[in-house]
């Protein structure tokens, strides 16, 4: 079994599932001549505010820039403070930095990954304007929590729903739960647009400032009414935005299958921890993360390279808390600790779960760990 599976496969971690339909939906925009503002963005928009369920949706260039738009349309500025998750990509806390505003690093839950509600509450001060929850790895934040924080204190919430498309908290998806939600359409992500962003909102006049700043503050006909940004997703990008709305439920089943897959596996493993799924939430496994424990006889680096010494990728999401990346130290932050998050930052590894695994690469990886453990 071991020298069948093991010489024939490789597992990447990310995989995009493109095919004819995207190839074709860019050649029609090819031909169209239309390559900028017309209508093939506004068609994704109003496709993808009808999936989440909100009223507004705006395409942008990026998630970054989804999330830089948000707090900009949010008016923050210098004296600021946001609370956001020790625990996530750099871009959801270095947006905070780009409105000249100060990130504060709440903590997080050892099982998921995700903010902490009762971090985020020790950590509002008189200056605090937003809290940006990240669904970390395709796992609703604990929502319910800190809407009643947001909402006791004034402040905006702000979803950083950037590896979360489909995801949904009580039955509700996620990207329309707070004032605001941020998507990216990154090569990796469970909808791709190879680089691109969205932003969602049921907040009318968010919406109306978001799409001024996003094209040169015009409301039309050159006419410049704040100091607006070249934000602008193209419409090639949009009709694969398209193309890949539609293919996403599927995706994400299948993701959620191999993760069912991987779990059944890593269960026996003694010093595996398959990820901890909440039972109020649908989780879209952007990423299958485990835990590798204390107890386990070897330590996540090393059997990281095990795991790549036979083919399959794997990756660290991620290897450090915001805070100690050297930026962070920079700007002042080396007296920040979140201890859970440190700890998980030394324990997490990703495993392949995107749709491009079928049930054979599932059996290949449990083989390999089961005979590494
Ligand atoms: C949690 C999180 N926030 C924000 C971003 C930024 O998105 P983008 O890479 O599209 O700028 C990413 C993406 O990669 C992300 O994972």
């Amino acid at each position: 079994m071991k020298g069948e599976y093991a010489l024939k496969r490789t597992i990447p971690i990310a995989k995009p599932v493109l095919g004819r339909e995207e190839v074709e939906a860019v050649r029609k925009v090819f031909e169209s001549g239309i390559l900028v503002q017309g209508e093939r963005i506004k068609m994704f928009e109003k496709e993808f505010a009808e999936y989440i369920g909100v009223e507004h949706a705006v395409a942008v260039a990026n998630g970054t820039l989804a999330l830089d738009a948000a707090l900009k349309a949010l008016k923050l500025g210098s004296g600021d403070e946001v609370v956001t998750s020790a625990f996530s990509f750099i871009a959801s806390s270095n947006c905070v930095l780009y409105q000249g505003a100060k990130p504060v690093f709440a903590d997080i839950d050892p099982r998921t990954f995700n903010i902490d509600p009762a971090d985020v509450a020790k950590k509002i001060t008189a200056k605090t304007k937003a809290i940006i929850p990240i669904h970390l790895y395709g796992q609703p934040a604990e929502m319910g929590a800190l809407k009643e924080i947001a909402e006791d204190h004034g402040i905006a919430l702000v979803e950083d729903a950037a590896q979360a498309h489909g995801a949904e908290y009580e039955g509700r998806k996620v990207g329309g739960l707070g004032d605001i939600g941020c998507f990216s359409l990154y090569a990796t992500k469970n909808m791709t647009t190879g680089e691109g962003g969205i932003i969602t909102t049921n907040n009318r006049e968010l919406a109306r400032k978001v799409r001024l700043l996003i094209n040169h503050g015009d409301t039309g006909k050159y006419n410049h009414v704040i100091l607006g940004y070249n934000y602008r997703m193209s419409e090639a990008s949009a009709a694969v935005g398209s193309v890949q709305l539609k293919k996403l439920d599927r995706s994400n089943e299948i993701r959620k299958k191999n993760a069912s897959g991987l779990t059944r596996g890593i269960e026996m493993i003694s010093g595996l921890t398959p990820p901890y799924v909440r039972d109020n939430v649908k989780h879209v496994f952007y990423q299958y993360v485990i835990r590798v424990e204390e107890s386990y006889l070897m330590d996540r680096d090393k059997l990281a390279e095990r795991m790549r010494g036979n083919e399959v990728g794997t990756a660290v999401h991620y290897p450090t808390p915001v805070y100690r990346q050297p930026l962070y130290k920079e700007l002042g932050y080396g007296k920040t600790v979140c201890p859970i998050a440190e700890d998980a930052s030394k324990r997490v590894l990703s495993l392949p779960v995107h749709p491009k695994v079928n049930e054979d690469d599932i059996a290949y990886i449990l083989n390999i760990l089961k005979e590494i453990s």
